[in-house]
């Protein structure tokens, strides 16, 4: 009797399974593009997620808000319409075609999945579309409304958290944060390069990152005075002057996004270059540049300012893309830091030091610079929180030549509320 029982459990069960092998058939030939590019999500997406480098190296929180922001449309509007950007990423991919001619190609980070749709027109043959945030789902709708399901594979997760079917010849990506450093997705670039055949490219392939000191009196007294609040000795009946040294240090450690005459700079800027092919996440950890300005004119030095240029070396072109206050402008402005307390030097002398980059857990730098005017021995610095910018209100609206933008609320790289006229 029990023979039997099992007997008939069996062949039960027989039937159950070819019930659902007959199913996964019928699914299979009825949306074949469909079920190879869920199987690809399955096996891709079913890695290890709680020791991830990514995870390892970034507060929950912090992950949470940032992926979140780049979730809205609104966000990747912004970025698209930013015309020097997308332009220019189009141009380094279109006119590169050779280098992605039959090419497999791999986007980290594809947001909207423009830069992949950019290499399928260059002629990729397929091109793996990487996105952490719940873009992905919109990235898929426009591959599969563009018809493009058969080349393009959206791959929703942490570049460092996926798995890849094959390797790939191209990574393209656009990981940079303002002062370059920010949102420390550059480290996610370079975690890319597991995927990269032997000879591959990368897409920028490599970013200089420029500093100079500069001098603006007005700048400087403005955010000092923004803790003049916490002078008054009788608010509400409440003495807040012994807060005032204090808030003064905060509102001076704020790196300043916004952009500036070039008159301003007082030396010619030191370079500092990543060339993406070589550098390692490592090398991110802990970013140290030295430098000495000739002084070009005498007077007093409020600050260092930042921006970047990055390259895309291509085999018929190198494209570049930059973001100098000579240049016109981008959603990325330029950063300037202010010393904690102005160094007056004259025409000729020299000033020497260090800004140290020590990457944090809440995807951004702490920044350290120190500085001296070699001939009289004055000395000045200041540590900045690239995480709490300050966006300059004063930013004249009119010099945004190239970029459209509307409603840019919270800040990973935007500022103002924007409103398109
Ligand atoms: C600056 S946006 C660029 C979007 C798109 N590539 C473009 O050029 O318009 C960066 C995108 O990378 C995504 N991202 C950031 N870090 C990531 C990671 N570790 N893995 C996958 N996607 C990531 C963000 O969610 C965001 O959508």
């Amino acid at each position: 009797m029990e023979c039997v029982l099992f007997l008939s459990l069996v062949a039960y069960l027989n039937l159950l399974s070819l019930w659902f092998l007959l199913h996964l058939c019928y699914f299979y030939f009825s949306f074949p593009e469909y079920n190879t590019f869920s199987n690809t999500v399955k096996r891709c997406c079913s890695q290890k997620k709680e020791n991830s480098v990514f995870s390892q190296r970034t507060d929950e929180a912090s992950a949470a808000q940032y992926f979140q922001f780049y979730g809205c449309l609104s966000q990747q509007q912004n970025m698209m319409q930013d015309f020097v950007r997308t332009a220019t990423y189009y141009r380094a991919i279109v006119q590169n075609y050779t280098d992605f001619t039959d090419k497999v190609v791999l986007d980290v980070g594809c947001g909207s999945g423009i830069l992949s749709f950019f290499a399928v027109q260059a002629g990729a043959r397929r091109v793996y579309a990487v996105e952490a945030s719940s873009m992905a789902k919109y990235a898929e709708l426009l591959v599969r409304s563009n018809n493009l399901s058969d080349k393009i594979t959206v791959l929703a997760g942490k570049i460092e958290e996926i798995s890849l079917p094959e390797n790939v010849d191209v990574v393209i990506s656009e990981p940079m944060g303002y002062m370059l450093f920010n949102e420390r997705m550059l480290e996610s670039y370079l975690h890319s390069k597991k995927w990269l055949k032997t000879n591959g490219m990368m897409f920028p392939t490599y970013s200089d990152i420029h500093l100079a000191p500069f001098s603006d009196e007005q700048l400087y007294m403005e955010h000092y005075s923004r803790a003049n609040f916490w002078y008054q000795e009788w608010f509400y009946g409440v003495n807040l002057s012994s807060l005032r040294s204090a808030a003064v240090d905060e509102y001076l450690q704020q790196p300043i996004v916004d952009t500036f005459d070039v008159r301003i700079l007082m030396a010619q800027t030191v370079k500092y270059t990543i060339n993406f092919m070589e550098a390692t996440e490592e090398d991110l950890h802990r970013v140290e540049i030295p430098f000495v300005f000739q002084m070009m004119q005498s007077g007093l030095i409020h600050g260092l300012a930042f921006w970047f240029d990055v390259a895309f070396v291509g085999s018929l072109v190198t494209v570049w893309l930059s973001t100098a206050p000579t240049e016109p402008l981008t959603h990325w402005y330029q950063v300037r830091c202010l010393l904690q307390t102005p160094l007056f030097a004259k025409e000729g002398e020299t000033l020497s030091g260090k800004v140290l980059l020590v990457a944090n857990k809440r995807q951004s730098y702490d920044i350290q610079i120190v500085a001296m005017v070699d001939q009289t021995g004055f000395k000045s610095g200041n540590t900045i929180d690239l995480k709490n910018p300050f966006f300059s209100k004063a930013h004249p609206l009119w010099k945004i030549k190239s970029l459209v933008c509307y409603s840019l609320v919270y800040f990973y790289r935007y500022e103002f509320i924007i409103v398109l006229y």
